[in-house]
Order: C-alpha cells, then sequence, then structure tokens
C-alpha cells in the first residue's frame, strides 16, 4: 500500500543570482513499511527534498510545483494550521544534526511535552497520562526515564540522538524522515542508534525515508535506494539490486568508490566537480563526469523512467 507519493516536485532557492534548482521534478512511492535510503555528494538536495515534504523550508526557498500525496491529501495544498497539525502526528522529522535542535535551556521532558501537547489541544490525556507516555518513549528508545528529567548538555550524543529519535516516533506518525540521524556519532554509537530507530519505526508501523552517506549502513538497514544527483534523482530501486548491478552510471562509480574491505563504507566521492545548481549543465547534468557520456547526453535531459521492472534510471543509455 503507497502512503506517500511525491509526484513532480520542484524545489529553488532564489537567491540573487538566479534561481538554484535544487529539487528538480522528483517522482517516487513510499510503501508502508518501506525505508528508502536517500543517497548522493553533498549539496545534490537530499535535505531540501526532505524538508519540502514537511514544508519547512524558509526563503529564499519555495516549492514551485508538485504534489506530495499522504494517502489522498497533498500536504502541498494544505493551510498552514492543518500542516502544522499534520507534522508529528502524520510525517515526522529528525532533522540533519538534529541533537543541536534540543532547546539548551529545557528539560528533555519539556520538550517532548511541548510536541505532545501541542496535538492534544482537546485535552485527550491528562498531565500523567502525558508523563507516562513520555517515560514509554523514552524507554523505547533504549534511555533511562530518568533522562526526562536532564538538560540536553547532561546526555552524550547518542543519547541526544535517541531523544530526537523519541521526539520523531512521539506521536505515532506514518511516515519518520531521517535526515543524517547519525552522522555525528562514532561507529558503535551510531549502529545502536540506528538500531534503535529501525525497531521503534517498525513498532508503530511507519515507513521511513533515511539520508545518509554510509552506503554500508544504508545496504544492511533500507529496502530501497535512491540516488540523487545535482537535484534530481537519477535511479531508485531495491537495495540488493542496486548494489549487485547499479544501471545509473554515476551509482556506478558511487558503488565502485566504496573500499570492499570491512568498516566504515563511507562515499567519498568521484572525480570531478559537482556542478552549480545554479546553472547545472545542459542535457544530463552529468555528463561533464559520465564515463560513458554520448554525443546527445550534452543537450538531451533523461528522464527517469522503469527500464526494468522495479527499476527506474534516468539515463540516456537505457
Ligand atoms: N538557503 C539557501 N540559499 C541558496 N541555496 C541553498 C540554500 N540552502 C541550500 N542551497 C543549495 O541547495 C542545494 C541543495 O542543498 P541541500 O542542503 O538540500 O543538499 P544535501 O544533499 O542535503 O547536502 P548535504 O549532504 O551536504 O547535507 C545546494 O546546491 C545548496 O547550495
Ligand atoms: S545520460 Fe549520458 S551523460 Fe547522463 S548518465 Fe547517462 S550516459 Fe552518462
Ligand atoms: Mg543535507
Amino acid at each position: 500500500m503507497t502512503v506517500l507519493r511525491v509526484e513532480n516536485l520542484r524545489v529553488h532557492y532564489h537567491t540573487k543570482d538566479g534561481p538554484v534548482r535544487a529539487v528538480e521534478n522528483v517522482s517516487f512511492a513510499l510503501q508502508r513499511g518501506e525505508r528508502l535510503g536517500l543517497v548522493g555528494e553533498s549539496g545534490s538536495g537530499k535535505s531540501t527534498m526532505v524538508l519540502s515534504l514537511l514544508r519547512m523550508l524558509k526563503p529564499p526557498a519555495r516549492i514551485e510545483s508538485g504534489r506530495v500525496l499522504l494517502g489522498d491529501i497533498d500536504l502541498l495544498a494544505l493551510t498552514d494550521a492543518q500542516m502544522r497539525a499534520a507534522r508529528f502526528s502524520q510525517i515526522a522529522l529528525i532533522p540533519q544534526g538534529a541533537m543541536n535542535s534540543l532547546n539548551p535551556v529545557m528539560r528533555i521532558k519539556t520538550q517532548l511535552m511541548d510536541t505532545i501537547r501541542y496535538h492534544n489541544r482537546n485535552n485527550r490525556l491528562d498531565q500523567s497520562e502525558i508523563m507516562a507516555h513520555i517515560h514509554e518513549l523514552l524507554e523505547a528508545v533504549g534511555l533511562d526515564r530518568s533522562v526526562a528529567n536532564m538538560y540536553p548538555h547532561e546526555l552524550s550524543g547518542g543519547m541526544k540522538q535517541r531523544v530526537c529519535i523519541a521526539m520523531g516516533i512521539s506521536l505515532q506518525p506514518q511516515v519518520i524522515l531521517a535526515d543524517e540521524p547519525t552522522s555525528a556519532l562514532d561507529v558503535v554509537v551510531q549502529r545502536q542508534v540506528m538500531e534503535t530507530l529501525g525497531q521503534a519505526q517498525e513498532e508503530i508501523g511507519a515507513s521511513l525515508i533515511l539520508v545518509g552517506h554510509d552506503m554500508g549502513l544504508m545496504a544492511q538497514f533500507v529496502n530501497t535506494i535512491g540516488v540523487m544527483y545535482a537535484g534530481k534523482l537519477v535511479e531508485i530501486g531495491p537495495v540488493d539490486a542496486i548494489f549487485e548491478e547499479p544501471l545509473h552510471p554515476y551509482t556506478r562509480l558511487l558503488i565502485a568508490s566504496l573500499p570492499s574491505l570491512e568498516g566504515k563504507r563511507i562515499f567519498r566521492g568521484i572525480p570531478g566537480i559537482t556542478p552549480s545548481l545554479l546553472t547545472p549543465p545542459p542535457g544530463c547534468a552529468f555528463h561533464p563526469r559520465c564515463p560513458q557520456v554520448m554525443e546527445h547526453c550534452k543537450a538531451e535531459a533523461p528522464v527517469l523512467q522503469e527500464v526494468r521492472p522495479g527499476r527506474w534510471v534516468s539515463c540516456l543509455l537505457y
């Protein structure tokens, strides 16, 4: 069952030099319980995409067009008040650098309470029920309930990140968006926090979009991989199939650039310069770096299409 469907989403930053085309015609669907991993080099538009789904971007960013369908509801057509009500309860974000988003002068319980209370304005829950829920949430992410009384500076990075996961799942959303939830943590803590996120997601039956750089972690954690390049989704498909046989030349380089030894398999980049999204190269934006470039790639822009069952690729080779 499809939970979230993104159609032709375009998001630009309107700078004094012109529009930065951070997200260009992105379309994909997310099924119930699915884990979609979004990868791509820095500046490829991953965070912009994720933030636009929640309408949390600030000017100069503007959603130019598209639809974000959660069930039958187009999030982009909601009023601001309706959108605020949908955040956390329907679709929640664990933002990039989430642990720094905690308020340093507020106890953890107060911050969790704020989220829960906002969506509890008809007072279905009384104070003691809210507190019980907070304790449950903390325990669900592997923290002791005593953490409720602490301030962020009393917690380690991994603990803060768990608090942010607790906040994300607090209202049992259908979709969780996690933007590099573990990038600031060491490898061991990273795995533990990912496990916690996975368990929490499964428990509430949510779908997950995970933005990340660590392909090793992705390979183990997600069902589907989406690869972004210069604001576009260039390949999307089942994780096993993509690792076994990547079809887009950029995905091939991404996977070939991973060290084969065990350890942290972080994508460190491929030769060539990341294109400017202010003046992206004409035709296929990857053509200046593509080992398989053809003459017509310089003028003709490929579109994402299903080139094999379940395999979507945007490349003129197919
Ligand atoms: N406020 C802004 N004004 C202008 N351009 C912006 C702004 N924020 C982001 N951009 C541009 O939008 C593009 C996409 O940025 P985004 O943060 O979405 O990338 P990302 O894939 O999340 O990168 P990272 O992996 O580094 O987090 C980049 O080219 C960036 O320079
Ligand atoms: S369209 Fe051409 S330049 Fe772009 S990835 Fe495919 S082969 Fe390479
Ligand atoms: Mg980002």
